[in-house]
């Protein structure tokens, strides 16, 4: 089963490809992972750090280029004010902590969402990282934080606004330009942990063609063999984009 699987650098057309060009996961489930075990819910979030490591080590070595981790919804606001804060505790960690090994993988980082909401250090830590790791050429890893689907659509009709185009102007083309991930082609696959079976409101308008894959493991115990079963699950797939299943086996 791995033997297709372990193909690294397989670069994929985005459809019947060795392995997804672009994996975006909802990491679900830190909180009852830690509650099953009666800790604070904060331990299944340092847990799930780890898992973070684990899964894009793996993607570097199965030649995924583009991997995005919804890490802080625009709606994590809401929880009690201990878990916010030690949630930015955590990212504040990850960024210092993991940027010199990031180098080491040739990994680019980028951080989209609404980053005003931040404190300044932590907007300027997201700036150096960035920065530090911009001309890397291997996996570009994404961290969704203080992100939202329908910010990021209002977010890009206000840009096109703010550049004098006009009413029936705006075309698909030019909308997908200016959302915050134009840097990457749509996600092939959303992997979602936890048991839920919804999107969100995660990139919304990225993962119209999409493959799901929904499991009920939490996040902190989601492994590389997790990861592989999910790729699996992929490969497994036919995508039609809207065409028939044999004018997609003729091309
Ligand atoms: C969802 O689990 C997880 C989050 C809201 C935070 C995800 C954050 C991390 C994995 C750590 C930080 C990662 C990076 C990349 C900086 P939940 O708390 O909603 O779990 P529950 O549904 O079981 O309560």
């Amino acid at each position: 089963m791995n033997s297709i699987i372990k193909t690294k650098n397989v670069k994929s057309d985005g459809e019947n490809a060795a392995v997804p060009k672009h994996i975006a996961i909802i990491m679900d489930g830190n909180g009852r992972w830690a509650t099953k075990r009666f800790l604070p819910r904060f331990a299944g979030h340092a847990k799930g750090v780890k898992t973070v490591n684990k899964v894009v080590e793996a993607c570097v070595n199965r030649g995924i280029e583009y991997l995005t981790l919804f890490a802080f919804s625009s709606e994590n606001w809401r929880r009690p004010q201990e878990e916010v804060s030690l949630l930015m505790q955590l990212f504040r960690k990850v960024l210092v902590g993991e940027i010199r090994k990031m180098g080491e993988n040739n990994i680019r980082l980028k951080v989209i969402g609404d980053l005003s909401k931040f404190d300044q250090d932590l907007q300027e830590l997201v700036r150096v990282a960035e920065s530090e790791t911009a001309a890397n050429t291997g996996l570009t890893l994404t961290i969704c934080a203080n992100y939202g689907g329908h910010w990021d659509i209002v977010n890009a009709c206000n840009k096109l606004i703010a550049k004098g185009i006009g009413q029936g102007e705006i075309t698909e083309d030019m909308l997908s330009a200016h959302l915050s991930m134009a840097y990457a082609p749509e996600p092939d696959m959303l992997i979602r942990t936890g048991g839920e079976a919804r999107i969100s409101n995660f990139l919304l308008w990225q993962l119209a063609y999409s493959e799901f894959y929904f499991t009920d493991t939490f996040w902190p115990d989601f492994d590389v063999q997790a990861l592989d079963d999910a790729i699996t699950s992929f490969q497994k797939r036919e995508r039609r984009f809207g065409k028939t299943s044999e004018q997609v086996q003729v091309q």
